[in-house]
Protein backbone atom coordinates (compact mmCIF):
# COMPACT_ATOMS: atom_id res chain seq x y z
CA UNK A 1 0.00 0.00 0.00
CA UNK A 2 1.70 3.37 -0.49
CA UNK A 3 1.71 5.85 2.09
CA UNK A 4 -1.33 8.15 1.03
CA UNK A 5 -3.74 5.09 1.28
CA UNK A 6 -1.89 3.84 4.50
CA UNK A 7 -2.54 7.42 5.85
CA UNK A 8 -6.02 7.64 4.48
CA UNK A 9 -6.38 4.16 5.86
CA UNK A 10 -5.32 5.13 9.62
CA UNK A 11 -7.68 8.27 9.43
CA UNK A 12 -10.76 5.83 8.67
CA UNK A 13 -9.74 3.71 11.41
CA UNK A 14 -9.20 6.56 14.18
CA UNK A 15 -12.26 8.48 13.33
CA UNK A 16 -13.84 5.03 13.96
CA UNK A 17 -12.22 4.34 17.08
CA UNK A 18 -12.87 8.26 18.08
CA UNK A 19 -16.06 8.41 17.82
CA UNK A 20 -16.43 5.17 19.72
CA UNK A 21 -14.70 6.85 22.59
CA UNK A 22 -17.02 10.09 22.27
CA UNK A 23 -19.82 9.52 24.53
CA UNK A 24 -23.52 10.82 22.80
CA UNK A 25 -24.78 14.07 23.48
CA UNK A 26 -27.49 14.16 25.92
CA UNK A 27 -28.32 16.88 28.82
CA UNK A 28 -27.60 20.45 28.79
CA UNK A 29 -24.05 19.98 27.82
CA UNK A 30 -24.69 18.67 24.91
CA UNK A 31 -23.32 21.68 23.14
CA UNK A 32 -20.04 20.59 24.48
CA UNK A 33 -19.67 17.22 23.05
CA UNK A 34 -20.93 19.03 19.85
CA UNK A 35 -17.79 21.28 20.04
CA UNK A 36 -15.70 18.27 20.93
CA UNK A 37 -16.84 16.10 18.18
CA UNK A 38 -16.66 19.32 15.22
CA UNK A 39 -13.08 20.28 16.26
CA UNK A 40 -11.63 16.13 16.63
CA UNK A 41 -13.34 13.96 13.75
CA UNK A 42 -13.02 14.15 10.99
CA UNK A 43 -10.89 16.78 8.44
CA UNK A 44 -7.71 16.27 9.98
CA UNK A 45 -4.80 14.52 8.70
CA UNK A 46 -4.40 12.32 11.69
CA UNK A 47 -0.58 12.19 11.42
CA UNK A 48 0.08 11.83 14.93
CA UNK A 49 -2.33 8.67 15.12
CA UNK A 50 -0.70 7.38 12.27
CA UNK A 51 2.92 7.64 14.06
CA UNK A 52 1.54 5.90 17.16
CA UNK A 53 0.07 3.07 14.87
CA UNK A 54 3.24 2.45 13.04
CA UNK A 55 5.73 2.37 16.00
CA UNK A 56 3.44 0.24 17.85
CA UNK A 57 3.92 -2.43 15.06
CA UNK A 58 7.88 -1.91 15.18
CA UNK A 59 6.81 -4.00 18.74
CA UNK A 60 4.04 -6.17 17.77
CA UNK A 61 1.78 -4.64 19.98
CA UNK A 62 -2.25 -5.23 19.24
CA UNK A 63 -3.36 -2.84 17.00
CA UNK A 64 -7.01 -1.75 19.21
CA UNK A 65 -4.35 -0.93 21.96
CA UNK A 66 -2.76 1.52 19.31
CA UNK A 67 -5.78 2.89 18.17
CA UNK A 68 -6.78 4.28 21.66
CA UNK A 69 -3.51 5.59 22.36
CA UNK A 70 -3.95 7.20 18.85
CA UNK A 71 -7.05 8.60 19.54
CA UNK A 72 -6.10 9.65 22.64
CA UNK A 73 -3.23 12.07 21.31
CA UNK A 74 -5.25 13.40 18.18
CA UNK A 75 -8.10 14.53 20.87
CA UNK A 76 -5.37 16.82 23.01
CA UNK A 77 -4.12 17.83 19.51
CA UNK A 78 -7.56 19.29 18.22
CA UNK A 79 -7.42 20.72 21.85
CA UNK A 80 -4.08 22.66 21.24
CA UNK A 81 -5.75 23.43 18.16
CA UNK A 82 -8.53 24.80 19.48
CA UNK A 83 -6.99 26.83 21.67
CA UNK A 84 -4.09 28.18 19.43
CA UNK A 85 -7.24 29.83 17.56
CA UNK A 86 -8.90 31.45 20.07
CA UNK A 87 -8.80 35.52 19.69
CA UNK A 88 -6.54 35.50 22.76
CA UNK A 89 -3.71 33.56 21.01
CA UNK A 90 -3.42 32.91 17.03
CA UNK A 91 -7.05 34.86 16.73
CA UNK A 92 -7.72 32.40 13.74
CA UNK A 93 -11.27 32.10 12.12
CA UNK A 94 -10.63 29.32 10.39
CA UNK A 95 -8.91 25.47 10.74
CA UNK A 96 -9.39 22.63 8.86
CA UNK A 97 -11.58 24.38 6.13
CA UNK A 98 -14.31 25.25 8.20
CA UNK A 99 -14.65 28.09 11.17
CA UNK A 100 -13.03 27.63 13.94
CA UNK A 101 -14.42 26.41 17.04
CA UNK A 102 -14.87 29.75 18.77
CA UNK A 103 -16.48 30.88 15.26
CA UNK A 104 -18.76 28.37 14.91
CA UNK A 105 -19.88 28.10 19.37
CA UNK A 106 -18.32 30.89 21.05
CA UNK A 107 -15.48 31.41 22.94
CA UNK A 108 -16.19 29.66 26.26
CA UNK A 109 -17.55 26.66 24.60
CA UNK A 110 -14.33 26.39 22.75
CA UNK A 111 -12.25 26.90 25.82
CA UNK A 112 -14.39 24.02 27.75
CA UNK A 113 -14.59 21.91 24.72
CA UNK A 114 -10.65 21.92 24.76
CA UNK A 115 -10.08 21.10 28.42
CA UNK A 116 -12.63 18.31 28.20
CA UNK A 117 -10.55 16.75 25.03
CA UNK A 118 -7.25 17.68 26.51
CA UNK A 119 -8.57 15.66 29.79
CA UNK A 120 -10.40 12.56 27.80
CA UNK A 121 -6.91 12.02 26.08
CA UNK A 122 -5.64 10.91 30.07
CA UNK A 123 -9.04 9.11 30.56
CA UNK A 124 -8.10 6.94 27.90
CA UNK A 125 -4.75 6.40 28.40
CA UNK A 126 -5.45 5.46 32.12
CA UNK A 127 -8.30 2.90 30.78
CA UNK A 128 -7.26 -0.84 31.22
CA UNK A 129 -8.31 -1.13 27.68
CA UNK A 130 -5.71 0.38 26.70
CA UNK A 131 -2.66 -1.32 28.18
CA UNK A 132 -3.50 -4.69 30.48
CA UNK A 133 -0.84 -3.67 32.61
CA UNK A 134 -1.48 -0.63 35.49
CA UNK A 135 2.99 0.47 35.09
CA UNK A 136 2.47 0.61 31.41
CA UNK A 137 -0.43 2.86 31.83
CA UNK A 138 1.59 4.58 34.12
CA UNK A 139 3.93 5.38 31.82
CA UNK A 140 1.83 6.64 29.41
CA UNK A 141 0.03 9.27 31.27
CA UNK A 142 3.53 10.29 32.91
CA UNK A 143 4.78 10.71 29.19
CA UNK A 144 1.63 12.63 27.78
CA UNK A 145 1.58 15.01 30.21
CA UNK A 146 4.90 16.16 30.84
CA UNK A 147 5.27 16.32 26.81
CA UNK A 148 1.97 18.19 26.62
CA UNK A 149 2.30 20.38 29.88
CA UNK A 150 5.08 23.35 31.47
CA UNK A 151 8.04 21.15 30.23
CA UNK A 152 6.40 20.66 26.68
CA UNK A 153 3.84 21.63 24.51
CA UNK A 154 2.14 24.47 26.56
CA UNK A 155 5.59 25.70 27.04
CA UNK A 156 6.43 26.10 23.29
CA UNK A 157 3.13 28.18 22.69
CA UNK A 158 4.10 30.46 26.15
CA UNK A 159 7.63 30.99 24.26
CA UNK A 160 5.76 31.63 20.74
CA UNK A 161 3.28 34.03 22.13
CA UNK A 162 6.06 35.97 23.49
CA UNK A 163 8.50 35.93 20.68
CA UNK A 164 5.66 38.04 18.39
CA UNK A 165 7.54 40.90 17.51
CA UNK A 166 11.50 39.98 19.00
CA UNK A 167 13.99 38.62 17.47
CA UNK A 168 15.29 35.24 18.59
CA UNK A 169 18.16 33.17 17.69
CA UNK A 170 18.02 30.48 15.28
CA UNK A 171 18.73 27.80 18.32
CA UNK A 172 16.18 29.86 20.14
CA UNK A 173 13.65 29.20 17.47
CA UNK A 174 14.29 25.28 17.21
CA UNK A 175 14.01 24.87 20.86
CA UNK A 176 10.80 26.68 20.64
CA UNK A 177 9.28 23.70 17.91
CA UNK A 178 10.66 21.18 19.76
CA UNK A 179 8.49 21.92 22.62
CA UNK A 180 5.27 23.26 20.98
CA UNK A 181 5.52 20.74 18.19
CA UNK A 182 8.11 17.70 18.52
CA UNK A 183 7.18 16.89 22.19
CA UNK A 184 3.88 15.23 21.14
CA UNK A 185 5.48 13.85 17.89
CA UNK A 186 8.24 12.16 20.39
CA UNK A 187 5.07 11.10 22.43
CA UNK A 188 3.56 8.96 19.53
CA UNK A 189 7.24 7.98 18.73
CA UNK A 190 7.55 6.59 22.10
CA UNK A 191 4.38 5.26 23.21
CA UNK A 192 4.69 2.19 20.88
CA UNK A 193 8.02 1.60 22.74
CA UNK A 194 6.17 1.62 25.75
CA UNK A 195 3.17 -0.60 25.25
CA UNK A 196 5.70 -3.27 23.21
CA UNK A 197 8.25 -2.88 26.03
CA UNK A 198 10.82 -1.66 23.76
CA UNK A 199 14.97 -0.94 25.25
CA UNK A 200 16.56 2.17 26.08
CA UNK A 201 18.37 1.90 23.09
CA UNK A 202 15.27 1.72 21.00
CA UNK A 203 13.36 4.26 22.68
CA UNK A 204 16.58 7.25 22.17
CA UNK A 205 16.03 6.10 18.38
CA UNK A 206 12.43 6.57 18.47
CA UNK A 207 12.91 10.02 20.36
CA UNK A 208 15.28 11.17 17.91
CA UNK A 209 13.23 10.22 14.73
CA UNK A 210 10.50 12.17 16.69
CA UNK A 211 12.32 15.63 17.61
CA UNK A 212 13.72 15.87 13.85
CA UNK A 213 10.41 15.09 12.08
CA UNK A 214 8.68 17.77 14.58
CA UNK A 215 11.05 20.22 13.77
CA UNK A 216 11.27 19.67 10.11
CA UNK A 217 7.06 19.09 10.25
CA UNK A 218 6.76 22.85 12.19
CA UNK A 219 8.89 24.65 9.31
CA UNK A 220 6.71 22.86 6.45
CA UNK A 221 3.80 24.49 8.79
CA UNK A 222 5.87 27.88 8.41
CA UNK A 223 6.68 27.54 4.66
CA UNK A 224 2.87 26.80 4.13
CA UNK A 225 1.33 29.62 6.16
CA UNK A 226 3.63 31.60 3.97
CA UNK A 227 2.44 29.74 0.30
CA UNK A 228 -0.97 28.62 1.20
CA UNK A 229 -4.40 30.06 1.24
CA UNK A 230 -7.38 28.83 2.85
CA UNK A 231 -8.41 26.67 -0.71
CA UNK A 232 -4.86 25.21 -0.40
CA UNK A 233 -4.24 24.51 3.52
CA UNK A 234 -7.54 24.75 5.14
CA UNK A 235 -6.79 27.56 7.57
CA UNK A 236 -5.88 31.64 6.51
CA UNK A 237 -2.23 31.74 5.10
CA UNK A 238 0.46 35.10 6.02
CA UNK A 239 -0.63 34.86 9.94
CA UNK A 240 2.10 34.84 11.15
CA UNK A 241 4.01 37.83 9.36
CA UNK A 242 0.96 39.80 10.61
CA UNK A 243 2.42 39.08 14.02
CA UNK A 244 5.48 38.54 13.09
CA UNK A 245 5.99 35.20 14.85
CA UNK A 246 9.35 33.66 15.30
CA UNK A 247 9.88 31.10 12.25
CA UNK A 248 12.88 29.84 10.98
CA UNK A 249 11.04 31.28 7.40
CA UNK A 250 11.28 34.91 8.84
CA UNK A 251 14.71 34.19 9.99
CA UNK A 252 16.57 32.29 7.30
CA UNK A 253 14.17 33.31 4.39
CA UNK A 254 11.69 30.27 2.30
CA UNK A 255 14.87 28.75 1.00
CA UNK A 256 17.17 27.88 3.67
CA UNK A 257 14.47 26.93 6.14
CA UNK A 258 13.60 24.27 3.30
CA UNK A 259 16.97 23.42 3.19
CA UNK A 260 16.78 22.69 7.06
CA UNK A 261 13.75 21.24 6.96
CA UNK A 262 15.31 18.74 4.32
CA UNK A 263 18.99 18.22 6.69
CA UNK A 264 16.48 17.21 9.60
CA UNK A 265 14.39 14.93 7.47
CA UNK A 266 17.14 12.95 6.62
CA UNK A 267 18.69 13.12 10.24
CA UNK A 268 15.35 11.88 11.57
CA UNK A 269 15.26 8.88 8.87
CA UNK A 270 18.55 7.77 10.13
CA UNK A 271 17.50 7.48 13.77
CA UNK A 272 15.71 4.82 12.27
CA UNK A 273 18.88 2.30 11.00
CA UNK A 274 17.96 0.07 14.11
CA UNK A 275 14.95 -1.13 11.95
CA UNK A 276 14.23 -2.88 8.13
CA UNK A 277 11.48 -2.88 6.14
CA UNK A 278 8.81 -2.69 9.40
CA UNK A 279 9.87 0.78 9.46
CA UNK A 280 9.50 1.97 5.94
CA UNK A 281 5.70 3.59 6.52
CA UNK A 282 7.99 6.04 9.06
CA UNK A 283 10.88 6.61 6.61
CA UNK A 284 7.96 7.43 3.90
CA UNK A 285 6.32 9.65 6.55
CA UNK A 286 9.13 11.62 7.12
CA UNK A 287 9.57 12.23 3.32
CA UNK A 288 5.65 13.16 2.94
CA UNK A 289 6.78 15.97 5.78
CA UNK A 290 8.97 17.71 2.79
CA UNK A 291 6.08 17.38 0.18
CA UNK A 292 2.67 18.09 1.84
CA UNK A 293 0.85 20.47 0.62
CA UNK A 294 -1.87 21.02 3.48
C1 LIG B 1 -1.10 21.70 12.82
O1 LIG B 1 -0.96 20.30 12.84
C2 LIG B 1 -0.39 22.29 13.99
C3 LIG B 1 1.06 22.16 13.97
C4 LIG B 1 1.71 21.52 14.87
C5 LIG B 1 1.84 22.80 12.93
P1 LIG B 1 -1.44 19.41 11.61
O2 LIG B 1 -0.89 19.96 10.33
O3 LIG B 1 -1.11 17.98 11.90
O4 LIG B 1 -3.01 19.64 11.64
P2 LIG B 1 -4.23 18.69 11.24
O5 LIG B 1 -4.51 17.85 12.44
O6 LIG B 1 -3.89 17.88 10.04
O7 LIG B 1 -5.35 19.66 10.98
C1 LIG C 1 0.65 25.44 16.59
O1 LIG C 1 1.49 26.06 15.68
C2 LIG C 1 1.32 24.35 17.29
C3 LIG C 1 0.50 23.85 18.41
C4 LIG C 1 1.06 23.32 19.42
C5 LIG C 1 -0.95 23.92 18.40
P1 LIG C 1 0.77 27.04 14.65
O2 LIG C 1 0.07 28.13 15.39
O3 LIG C 1 1.74 27.43 13.61
O4 LIG C 1 -0.31 26.04 14.03
P2 LIG C 1 -1.39 26.49 12.95
O5 LIG C 1 -0.65 27.09 11.79
O6 LIG C 1 -2.31 27.46 13.62
O7 LIG C 1 -2.04 25.18 12.58
MG1 LIG D 1 0.25 29.12 17.22
MG1 LIG E 1 -1.91 28.96 14.91
MG1 LIG F 1 1.18 27.66 11.50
Amino acid sequence: MTLSNALADCAIKINRTMEDLLPGALGAEAILLDAMKYSSLGEGKKIRPFMVLQSSKLFGVKEECARRVGSAVEFLHSYSLIHDDLPAMDDSDFRRGKKSCHKRFNEATAILAGDALLTLAFEILSDPLTAEDSFVRCQLVNFLAKSAGHQGMVAGQMIDLLAEGKTLCLDEIVQMQSLKTGEIFAFCMISGGILGGASKLQLDALKKYAYGFGIAFQIVDDLLDVEGNIDTIGKPGGQDAKVEKATLVAKLGVEEARHKAVLLVNESIEALKLWGREADYLRALAQFVLERQR
